[in-house]
């Protein structure tokens, strides 16, 4: 085996009040690796899709490329070449990095055949994540890797609970043109230390989200997700538009919305049964646009890990 190709889907994290703790998998974008093993010890990137020109191609300084490295280190293979095309935009909000470090170590346990655990790959691909926030942070990495929802208990020693995609449950997401962040900013701006009763409140609210994502209750989870008194209220005041567009998603019939991720994309728990999902989307849509910034809208389910696509015994293409 030489050459594989490998889709991760993108990701939401924190869902509010769970930051580096709660992910889970969106079926609306992925990234794709085509992975070739290298005669040299070295990584290769090359990077086309979306927004390709702001990723850089520096192995150290990518989240695919430094994964690819720990991956060498440790399990002592041999270098490779990835190709990367980006579907999901960097600095978005949808765990962009993370999945191409997904993607990006799944290809090679396959390639490999090093037979590695999915938690073992969350380790892996998680270092790549040092590229872009400055931390080894596994909540976006470890539902690219598994799927459905994914929960960080710990982190050293790294402990990965996942289940498979909740069913039935409907996000309305809005992502913003031209409003890009860096994580490592969007980390830079949190506190150090919380009060005791902040933390009881999150610690109820994650509660609650978590109930609403295994009950399959769009009520609790909305609930749940309104409920951040920590790290939100620090982050929403750097993106423009946001705080409109969760409020129109609210006025809309969301049940809850909240910063994917570090943000700027917002995403909206709906309960589809009273409300229509493209309705919230668009008014999330129509209240960044009157603040003068573009936005794609999207209604998203949770969806299953990264998967093999292609594979070839032979590389037959440069
Ligand atoms: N949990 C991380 C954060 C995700 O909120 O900083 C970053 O993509």
């Amino acid at each position: 085996m030489k050459r594989v190709v490998v889709q991760a889907p993108c990701s939401t994290s924190n869902l509010g009040p769970g930051f580096d703790v709660f992910g889970l998998a969106l079926d609306i974008l992925h990234d794709i690796a085509e992975v070739e093993v290298l005669d040299e010890n070295r990584v290769l990137l090359k990077i086309e899709g979306v927004e390709a020109q702001r990723i850089p191609t520096n192995p150290q300084r990518n989240s695919a490329g430094r994964a690819a490295l720990e991956f060498m280190k440790r399990h002592g293979s041999a270098g490779v070449k990835i190709k990367l095309l980006k579907g999901v935009p960097p600095g978005s909000g949808l765990g962009s990095t993370g999945t191409s470090a997904a993607a990006t170590v799944v290809a090679m346990n396959y390639l490999f055949e090093t037979e590695l655990s999915n938690r073992d790959l969350v380790e892996i691909a998680a270092q790549g994540e040092i590229a872009a926030a400055g931390a080894p942070h596994a909540d976006n990495v470890a539902p690219s890797i598994f799927g459905g929802l994914t929960i960080i208990s710990s982190y050293n020693p790294l402990r990965v609970t996942s289940f498979p995609p909740p069913r039935n449950l409907v996000f309305s997401i809005a992502l913003p043109k031209g409003i890009r962040k860096t994580t490592r900013k969007a980390r830079a701006v949190l506190p150090k230390n919380v009060e005791l009763s902040k933390t009881i409140r999150n610690l109820g609210s994650s509660s609650l989200v978590l109930a609403g994502l295994l009950l399959s209750n769009p009520r609790l989870l909305g609930e749940g997700m309104m409920g951040d008194v920590i790290v939100e209220p620090k982050r929403i005041p750097l993106y423009p538009g946001c705080l409109e567009a969760k409020s129109a998603a609210i006025d809309a019939g969301a049940t809850g919305a909240t910063l994917s991720g570090a943000g700027p994309t917002i995403i909206a728990a709906v309960d589809p049964e009273s409300v229509d999902p493209r309705e919230v989307a668009n008014a999330m849509r129509e209240a960044f646009i009157t603040q003068g910034i573009e936005c794609e809208g999207y209604v998203g389910r949770p969806t299953e890990g990264a998967k093999v696509i292609d594979r070839d015994s032979m590389i037959s293409r440069e």
